[in-house]
């Protein structure tokens, strides 16, 4: 193994006891899940398989599994965060593995999810190859990651971010927030800029999705009043247009035109009936449409065929 998984791995199980309560205790990080969660749950379909690479201590998994996606599956390189989760979830299916060779077939998998675990990767690119390979022509990847560009952080927020930071500690001190110490930030860990998170995508897939979230609520992770959570994310939705600090990627492996073509095609067709002049690209049109049904009917083959609940190891 690498020197790197190596190392992340040691510096997993060490986390493990500690993950969900540094990172999932407030309501804001369960707001921010939930949005998430949400977005996973307008694209995952409930009887189709579904892969939760890098799952950790099944945050994610776990609001699977309560609305009543069976067939969950879940990789990580760390045991002792699988453990965690075997804890929650004893039903769960968990493999101890590298995101970057998983042990399931070509096309496995309707829906794969990957939160917060490829700014992990020194070669992030390698788990997308992989999670391609393993994810049905006509599934997503719904991924999240962090964004190093939040619009706090510029120059010109600068009012901004010292009005926020000083709201921050009025209410930690209200709260009588006690510091606990930070687990220290792994030295391959880092966030991606807008330009990086899009071509490492693109390079891959077809974006049908692509949103940066949170960008006021990042900055009161540790809140614990429910009464101010809610303000707090009523400004996140005030400054949707800015950059947040966190990046909802949705994606597929097969081309979104593809998807839309066969959906316009007899519209195109009902318009260039009624126009002469267009016939010309109207038999050209005409000449593509073997290849479109064809791929809708290969759309409908792999469905049934993950109905059907083939074995997908
Ligand atoms: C920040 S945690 C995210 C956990 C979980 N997905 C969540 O959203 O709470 C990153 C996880 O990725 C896992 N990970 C890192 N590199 C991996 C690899 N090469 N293969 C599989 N899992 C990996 C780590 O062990 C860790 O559990």
């Amino acid at each position: 193994m690498e020197p790197w998984k190596q190392a992340e791995m040691v510096y997993e199980d060490s986390m493990a006891a500690r993950y969900d309560f540094h990172y999932y205790r407030s309501p804001v990080s369960q707001a921010h899940l939930r949005e998430f969660f949400n977005l996973i749950r307008r694209h995952a379909l409930r009887d189709q398989w579904i892969l939760d690479v890098g799952g950790g201590t099944g945050a994610v998994t776990e609001r699977l599994l309560n609305d009543r996606h069976t067939r969950v599956d879940t990789v990580d390189l760390s045991l002792a965060m699988l453990l965690e989760a075997k804890k929650k979830m004893p039903v769960l299916r968990a493999i101890v593995c590298d995101g970057e060779h998983l042990p399931f077939k070509d096309d496995a998998f309707r829906t794969i999810i990957c939160s917060s675990v490829l700014h992990h990767l020194p070669f992030p690119d390698r788990m997308l190859k992989e999670i391609k390979r393993a994810l049905a022509p006509y599934g997503v990847l719904i991924a999240q990651e962090p964004n190093q560009n939040h619009f706090l952080t510029r120059p010109e927020s600068y009012p901004v971010n010292s009005i926020s930071t000083m709201i921050m500690h009025y209410l930690y001190r209200i709260e009588r927030y006690e510091p606990v110490g930070e687990p220290p930030i792994h030295e391959y860990h880092r966030a991606f800029t807008r330009q990086e998170i899009v071509r490492l995508f693109t390079d891959q897939f077809s974006i049908l999705h692509f949103r940066s979230e949170f960008a006021f609520s990042c900055l009161f992770s540790k809140l614990r009043s429910p009464i101010m959570t809610r303000i707090i994310l009523a400004m996140d939705r005030c400054l949707r247009r800015k950059d947040g600090s966190v990046f909802h990627i949705v994606c597929s492996k097969t081309d979104v035109g593809h998807r839309n073509l066969l959906k316009n095609y007899f519209r195109f067709l009902e318009t260039l009936r009624q126009d002469p002049d267009q016939r010309m690209p109207g038999l050209i049109l005409f000449s593509l449409l073997p290849l479109i049904v064809l791929g809708r009917a290969y759309e409908l083959y792999e469905r049934i065929r993950s109905k059907l609940g083939k074995s997908i190891y």
